[in-house]
């Protein structure tokens, strides 16, 4: 009774474990090198046809195929487009070296024309097993499948592995060398293996070796499975990402430097306090401080596993830019107010209407996206076709982006060009009347000055953050140079905008003014 029981246990876990292996391959029942061939046939058939899912498949089956195969001594076979060498190492194994060419494959001697090279290390040592090697191309790879942007060099594919035995962190590494046609040396490549579990095409764990001059490229890696050549297509590349996070917190940084020394200002001179204009100076100040202080944590924050803080520096990111566009607005409107009042504003809680304006407008905005849509906010590639590149959190939802970001920033810049034709023909108008003459010119200077320098900061404003916020695509270096240039100007010109006011201010409290007293907040 036991025995059967033990018998019936164990063709049950065979059972099991065959049906497991059937379920992903449905081969390997007969295993000699015709029935190899066979199945390298069928391979390159589904290669050439439209299934891309089931050639994916049955590359990996025919790699266990192959495995299965017997053979007493190495054998090479070439079928159809396919080329495979079944290795079986004499004596003690001491590495090994597979030369192929588009037509044949061998471990024992070198290949005419050949197109590829694999060394493997000693550590491999694979004991009685087959070692098995397995070249060709793909000429319908699918690239959204394996999840890539560039081009898999002469789509060519090839697969190393060892019989019953799965190889990873090896220490002395696997050596996989393609020559390259010269004209293609020029872009920049990258090796990539096929990792069977996700299906996509990876770089972990791969050193790519360009020797300079060589028109070859070694793939170095500590496992083994099919491997490729991908030719990458222009990228913010590891150094160009670290000198953008180098960029963002130098001009950053500079830039926070002079919005902080403006509010100093602002806050220990009283007589600046009381200036209306002032005021709403530094609430777009704040409004500055805000995007500086959340932009520059960004990408950082986008690489943390918890998606927690990127949304929540996604959200406030998105507020502060939507709160930096509405006091740039407030600024032309209250400029404007400045002139058809001439001078003497008097709105019964003049600054806590607009405040109510600058600060709640962006929060609805805000509020009305996230009840729409939760996902709305998060982190997003720098560039959208390359999932690889610097990631910032930030809007993942190109409607919204456009909508709310680069159609807001495109009405408030109109908004402020027609302030700013209101206020020239105003002054025209009031230039050529008698009126016009009781202001002092100083004021038409001064106005005019304001009306420069709202124009200058706003479109200094957009192009910064319009140059991160609204690309949709990839960002170029020169792009963050400029970036980086333009952030440290507009802190600095806020700085200087607000010293200059200190200055003027202090001249001309020796008279009396009029200009912008009288609210009451
Ligand atoms: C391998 O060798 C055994 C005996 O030495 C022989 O019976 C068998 O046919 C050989 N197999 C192949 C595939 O050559
Ligand atoms: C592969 O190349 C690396 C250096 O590029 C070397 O250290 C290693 O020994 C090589 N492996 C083989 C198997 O030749
Ligand atoms: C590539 O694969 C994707 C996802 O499986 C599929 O949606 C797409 O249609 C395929 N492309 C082609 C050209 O067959
Ligand atoms: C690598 O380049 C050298 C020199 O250009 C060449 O002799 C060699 O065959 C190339 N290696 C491969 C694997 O093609
Ligand atoms: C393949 O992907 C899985 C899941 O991401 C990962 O655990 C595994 O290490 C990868 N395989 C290789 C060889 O990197």
């Amino acid at each position: 009774m036991k025995g059967l029981r033990c018998w019936l246990l164990g063709s049950f876990l065979l059972l099991m474990l065959s049906h497991s292996d059937a379920m992903k391959c449905k081969r390997n029942m007969k295993r000699g090198p015709p029935e190899a061939k066979k199945h390298m046939k069928d391979v390159f058939n589904l290669l050439r046809g439209n299934n891309h899912r089931k050639a994916l498949e049955e590359i990996e089956c025919l790699e266990r195929t192959l495995e299965a195969t017997e053979v007493n001594e190495t054998t090479s076979m070439t079928e159809s487009g396919l080329v495979a060498v079944l290795h079986r190492p004499k004596g003690r194994f001491r590495g090994s070296t597979f030369d192929a060419s588009e037509t044949e494959a061998s471990s024992e001697r070198d290949v005419g024309n050949r197109k590829v090279r694999v060394r493997l290390p000693q550590e491999l040592d694979p004991g009685s097993n087959t070692i098995v090697f397995c070249m060709f191309r793909w000429p319908r790879l699918n690239k959204t499948l394996l999840g890539i942007s560039g081009d898999l060099y002469e789509n060519r594919m090839i697969g190393v592995s060892v019989q019953n035995k799965k190889i990873s962190g090896l220490k002395e590494r696997v050596n996989i060398t393609l020559s390259l046609n010269k004209s293609q040396n020029a872009g920049e490549v990258q090796c990539v293996f096929l990792n069977f579990s996700t299906k996509t095409l990876s770089s972990d764990g791969c050193e790519t070796v360009l020797e300079p001059g060589e028109s070859n490229v070694t793939c170095s890696c500590d496992h083994l499975t099919y491997f490729g050549v991908l030719m990458v297509t222009p990228q913010l590349s590891d150094t160009n990402a670290e000198i953008l996070s180098y960029i963002t917190l130098i001009g950053c940084s500079i830039s926070l430097a002079g919005l902080i020394l403006a509010i100093l200002i602002f806050i220990t001179n009283r007589k600046v306090r009381a200036d209306v204009s002032m005021k709403v100076h530094v609430h777009l100040a704040v409004a500055l401080i805000l995007l500086n202080l959340h932009f520059l944590p960004s990408n950082k924050v986008a690489t943390l596993s918890s998606s927690g803080p990127c949304i929540y520096v996604a959200v406030a990111l998105h507020y502060s830019l939507l709160a930096t566009f509405s006091w740039m607005a407030l600024e032309g409107f209250h400029l404007y107010l400045l002139l058809v009042k001439v001078f003497n504003i008097y709105v019964r809680r003049y600054l806590l209407k607009l405040s109510l304006v600058g600060w709640g407008f962006p929060a609805v905005i805000v509020s009305v996206v996230v009840i729409i849509n939760k996902d709305a906010y998060g982190s997003v590639s720098l560039d959208s076709s390359n999932s690889n590149s610097t990631k910032i959190c930030y809007i993942r939802d190109n409607v919204v982006k456009m909508v709310t970001t680069a159609g807001v920033f495109a009405l408030v810049f109109l908004f402020n060009m027609s302030m700013l034709v209101m206020t020239v023909k105003r002054v025209v108008s009031l230039k050529s009347n008698k009126f016009g003459s009781q202001v002092g010119q100083s004021q038409w200077e001064r106005m005019k000055r304001d009306m420069c320098t709202l124009l200058w900061v706003s479109t200094l404003l957009g192009i910064t953050w319009g140059l991160v916020f609204f690309s949709f695509s990839y960002l170029t270096t020169p792009a963050l140079y400029a970036f980086c240039i333009l952030s440290s100007l507009q802190g600095f010109f806020i700085f200087l905008w607000f010293a200059v006011s200190l200055k003027k201010i202090r001249n001309s409290s020796a008279q009396p003014s009029s200009e912008t007293r009288s609210t009451n907040s």
